[in-house]
């Protein structure tokens, strides 16, 4: 059996990442967080043609991802533990400016480092069993992956505020009302299907466009609107360099479907 803790398989360009720690409820320790860093870093492997996107879930029904090991974080010394939040911080930068989209399918606990995971995906699908929390504060600690920095953008600063100071956890449809989760399921097969149709809906899109947009709007988080915008106008020029948005608009004044060539 192997040892890794993350679970790849790839179909039709969507390539599924598990977190595979189920006897610790996928909890994020040092391998988990080093596999990820490694995998993102990389060309996204693929056993056919590129991968157009990327599903993120957690394997079994009971966990997403429970949070950062609590067992590993509670020996740790302030360098050590500074060490260990850049690398799920890094983590999360990293999906984040993967330039294909990504969603996070919860099922289960999504709590700590898993809400946090979860927030550095695009967006977000749940099942009706999915719990979601920054329970930090219990622990004496803060959310250290990017929750102080990313809840409010997905929430709002009330929300975000009012979820790691009491360390509360919400259920699937809580999270849907203030935001946090977009779309839920009853069945974790039809989440995992919907997911797929979603990418596979993106993917007949441009892809230098959708991968444009999505920087645009990371680059856009938490700016004043005057900068947003002049990111915005400046990867706009951009898409008049390429070769989909030429296809794009001929295709469409020749009202025949695009066949985007990707550059
Ligand atoms: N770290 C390490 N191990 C964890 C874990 C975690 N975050 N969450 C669960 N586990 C382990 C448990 O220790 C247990 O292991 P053993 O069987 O060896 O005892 C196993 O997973 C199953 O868990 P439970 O028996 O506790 O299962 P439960 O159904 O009774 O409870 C739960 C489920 C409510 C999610 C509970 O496990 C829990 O509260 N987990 C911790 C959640 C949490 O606080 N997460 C935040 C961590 S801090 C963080 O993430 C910091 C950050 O921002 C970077």
């Amino acid at each position: 059996m192997s040892d890794k803790t993350l679970l790849l398989s790839d179909d039709d360009g969507v390539l599924t990442v598990t977190v595979n720690r189920p006897n610790a409820l996928n909890a994020l320790n040092e391998q988990v967080l080093t596999e990820l860093r490694t995998l993102l870093e990389g060309p996204l492997p693929s056993t056919g043609g590129a991968i157009r996107g990327v599903i993120l879930t957690g394997a079994g029904e009971r966990a997403f991802v429970a949070g950062a090991d609590i067992k590993e974080m509670s020996v740790m010394t302030p360098d050590e533990g500074e060490a260990f939040g850049a690398l799920g911080q890094r983590v999360t930068r990293l999906l984040e400016e993967l330039p294909v989209p990504v969603i996070a399918c919860v099922s289960g606990y999504a709590l700590g480092g898993g809400c946090e995971l979860a927030m550095a995906a695009d967006f977000i699908y749940a099942t009706g069993s999915a719990v979601f929390g920054q329970p930090e504060v219990s622990l004496g600690l803060i959310p250290g992956f990017g929750g102080c920095a990313r809840l409010h953008h997905r929430v709002g600063p009330g929300w975000a505020r009012e979820l790691i100071y009491t360390g509360r956890k919400i259920d699937a449809a809580e999270a849907r009302r203030i935001g946090l989760v977009n779309r839920v399921f009853d069945t974790r097969e039809e989440m995992l299907d919907s997911a797929a149709a979603t990418l596979a809906e993106i993917a007949t899109r441009s892809p230098v466009a959708v991968a444009l947009s999505k920087s645009a709007i990371d680059g856009s988080i938490g700016r004043p609107v005057t900068d947003a915008l002049a990111i915005e106008k400046a990867a706009f020029r951009r898409t008049f360099a390429t070769g989909d948005m030429r296809e794009g608009t001929a295709a469409f004044l020749a009202k025949r479907p695009p066949s985007f060539p990707g550059h």
